[in-house]
């Protein structure tokens, strides 16, 4: 861990990873491995703010999100992949941070808001979830990064971390560096329907789901809705397939589609078909990895243990600097 820069990222382990989180958070994660200190690591303390009533899940999703990572190209040699709840200095940092965080900021948090109007399945009304954005700050701060790469969507948190780090340092000193947002660049990978591609829309392809399962799947999956007859032209820029293509089929090929679409010589069952051999080229890599993987049952928990061992030493460094800026630091 030689290079100048540190950032850190999360996902929380709620659900088998689809191209969605592929094309907008871990391919730009693989790249950045090369450029910096990468630390990313499994939110499952996140996961059981909303999920608390079934924390089973959780557990079975920690490996799985694992092993998606790695056959998508998260090298264990090269960052560090951990869990967050197995380093605990997290929970004393979110415990600290919270004492400086206005309550008024948490309910003003826009995420929280939304999804306490959204999901009417699930009681959200414990402290923890509110607390969601205190516990990511303490998670970002831990490893003082310059940079965090998330999605849009983490925008507000992010902010909060900030105001958090700025409230600190000018409480007991300065200590955290402001993090800023790597945004993904905008990938657009629509799901199946047309909707955002998401797991509880029932509208995604998996990163582990075999061909076979995915073909159906995508026979039945919208494209132009204009083009309704074979012999219609049609636009592959309202396409909900064609994005599709951009992500996954070569330039050239690309080039044929689109003249062969909007020329009406070539069929939506055409293109689909060349998209099932691009997700193949893109997919089997990924499968015949994941068997690997499974070969190995240790291999999972022995990255998480040394990851876990690595991001502590950050992690104890970073509180005693904080312990000793409040004046906490007493001796036993
Ligand atoms: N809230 C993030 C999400 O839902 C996950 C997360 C938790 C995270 N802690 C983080 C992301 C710290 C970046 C940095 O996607």
């Amino acid at each position: 861990m030689s290079l100048p820069l540190r950032t850190v990222s999360g996902m929380r382990p709620t659900g088998p990873l689809h191209l969605g989180h592929y094309f907008g958070a871990i391919k730009n994660w693989v790249a950045l491995q090369d450029e910096m200190q990468c630390l990313y690591f499994v939110a499952d303390w996140h996961a059981l703010t909303s999920e608390f009533e079934d924390p089973q899940r959780i557990r079975e999703f920690v490996p799985e999100l694992v092993k998606d990572w790695i056959v998508s190209g998260l090298d264990p040699e090269k960052c560090v992949i951990f869990q967050q709840s197995m380093v605990k200095e997290h929970a004393e940092l979110t415990l600290l941070l919270s004492m400086i965080t206005p309550v008024s900021w948490l309910e003003r948090n826009p995420t929280y808001k939304e999804q306490q109007q959204e999901i009417t399945t699930k009681d959200l009304s414990n402290f923890g979830f509110l607390g969601y954005p205190v516990l990511m700050a303490a998670d970002i701060l831990m490893y003082r990064p310059k940079w965090v790469p998330v999605g849009q969507d983490q925008l507000p948190h992010l902010e909060l971390t900030r105001e958090i780090a700025r409230r600190f340092n000018s409480l007991y000193g300065g200590y955290f560096p402001e993090p800023e947002a790597r945004l993904t660049p905008a990938a657009k990978c629509p799901g199946l329907d047309g909707r955002k591609m998401s797991k509880s829309y029932g509208n995604s392809i998996m990163l582990r789901e075999p061909l076979e399962e995915i073909a159906p799947k995508v026979r039945g999956m919208f494209t132009d809705k204009n083009r309704l007859r074979r012999s219609d032209p049609g636009n592959p820029s309202v396409c909900n397939l064609y994005p599709y293509h951009e992500l996954m089929t070569d330039a050239a090929t690309r080039e044929e589609i689109c003249k062969g679409c909007t020329s009406a010589t070539f069929g939506c069952v055409d293109c689909k078909k060349i998209f099932m051999q691009s997700l193949a080229r893109f997919l089997e890599p990924l499968h015949e990895r994941r068997a690997e993987l499974e070969k190995n049952p240790d291999f999972v928990q022995d990255v998480l243990s040394d990851g876990n061992k690595r991001a502590r030493v950050v992690a104890r460094e970073t509180m005693e600097g904080v312990r000793e800026r409040i004046g906490f630091n007493f001796k036993e």
